[in-house]
């Protein structure tokens, strides 16, 4: 039961062999344990530690990877110069209730002859999916694998990257994978900016233009509360990010589960994506309910 926090270890044991991981994870189920998994790249901020701590206030225990996908990067991407910080992060993670952090090699999740990848469509084929080709069809790969290494009761995601939950979740429902997914909010900076672990890459001036992208899903949603529709949403968002030095790659309102155009009563979400010298940063909103989509 979640709360037997006497029975949880201030620090958590680094595991790398997923085979050991598995059996851990699976000897706790089979002691009636629940288990709750945040996969994460590392580089750990306060956005991982919320998903954390929702794990552990829901779960007994929790497990965390931390492993740099090298399948979801393009050969273009920052693969080699992501950051990697295993013992920082294994000192954020210290006294928050986590038992178990999986740090694999590359090469035990992908050994040398590895010809297996997950190709996933709907939810994954506009946005990141065209701007990133192959990005997702990586996520799905990993957290597939890692959900295998790692076979938890539930499995936390945060909504910044709301484009991947969707893409998780279809991944679980089409294959029937036994687990959970819980998505949970956003954490931002106080200026609104969403913690990312590619912020640490902003340089001060860029930094301080970065809150352009939530500065633009705000006046989205108050140009939608006033009856605005998707078109007029959409430009405000790419003009507000233009006059901030933000090289757009899309300002969207679609539809916040297919991520197709609005249609009906479809709840929508307000998706933007932008580029601020090398850095590349993305960030969502979901607008409020209401009837039609104008
Ligand atoms: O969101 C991330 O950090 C990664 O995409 C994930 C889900 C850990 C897969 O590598």
């Amino acid at each position: 039961m979640a709360g037997t926090t006497g029975e949880r270890p201030a620090t958590a044991r680094v595991i790398a062999e997923p085979a050991a991981m598995r059996a851990e994870i699976l000897t706790a189920r089979a002691a009636g344990r629940r288990i709750g998994f945040v996969p994460t790249m590392g580089a750990l901020h306060a956005g991982h530690v919320s998903l954390v701590d929702r794990a552990a206030a829901e779960c007994d225990d929790v497990a965390v990877s931390i492993f740099v996908n090298p399948t979801q990067f393009g050969p273009h991407e920052d693969y080699a110069d992501y950051p990697r910080t295993l013992e920082a992060d294994a000192e954020t993670l210290r006294d928050r209730h986590v038992r178990w952090i999986f740090a694999p090699e590359a090469e035990s999740i992908y050994p040398p002859d590895w010809a297996t990848r997950i190709m996933i469509d709907g939810p994954a084929r506009r946005f990141e999916g065209e701007i990133r080709p192959g990005h997702f069809s990586g996520v799905a790969t990993v957290v597939c694998r890692l959900f295998l290494a790692v076979p938890a009761d539930v499995a936390y995601f945060g909504a910044k990257d709301w484009q991947q939950t969707l893409v998780v979740k279809r991944m679980v429902r089409d294959l029937g994978l036994p687990i959970e997914v819980a998505v949970c909010p956003t954490v931002r900076e106080p200026d609104g900016l969403a913690m990312s672990s590619r912020n640490a890459y902003l340089s001060p001036a860029d930094r301080s233009r970065a809150t352009a992208l939530a500065e633009s899903l705000a006046l989205a949603e108050q140009m939608w509360i006033a009856g605005d529709g998707p078109t007029a949403l959409e430009r405000a968002m790419r003009d507000h990010l233009g006059s901030r030095g933000v090289t757009v790659d899309y300002a969207a309102v679609v539809d916040s589960e297919s991520l197709e155009p609005l249609a009906g009563a479809a709840t929508a979400v307000a998706l933007v994506a932008g580029r601020l010298g090398s850095t590349r940063l993305i960030d969502n909103r979901q607008l409020p309910p209401r009837r039609g989509t104008g």
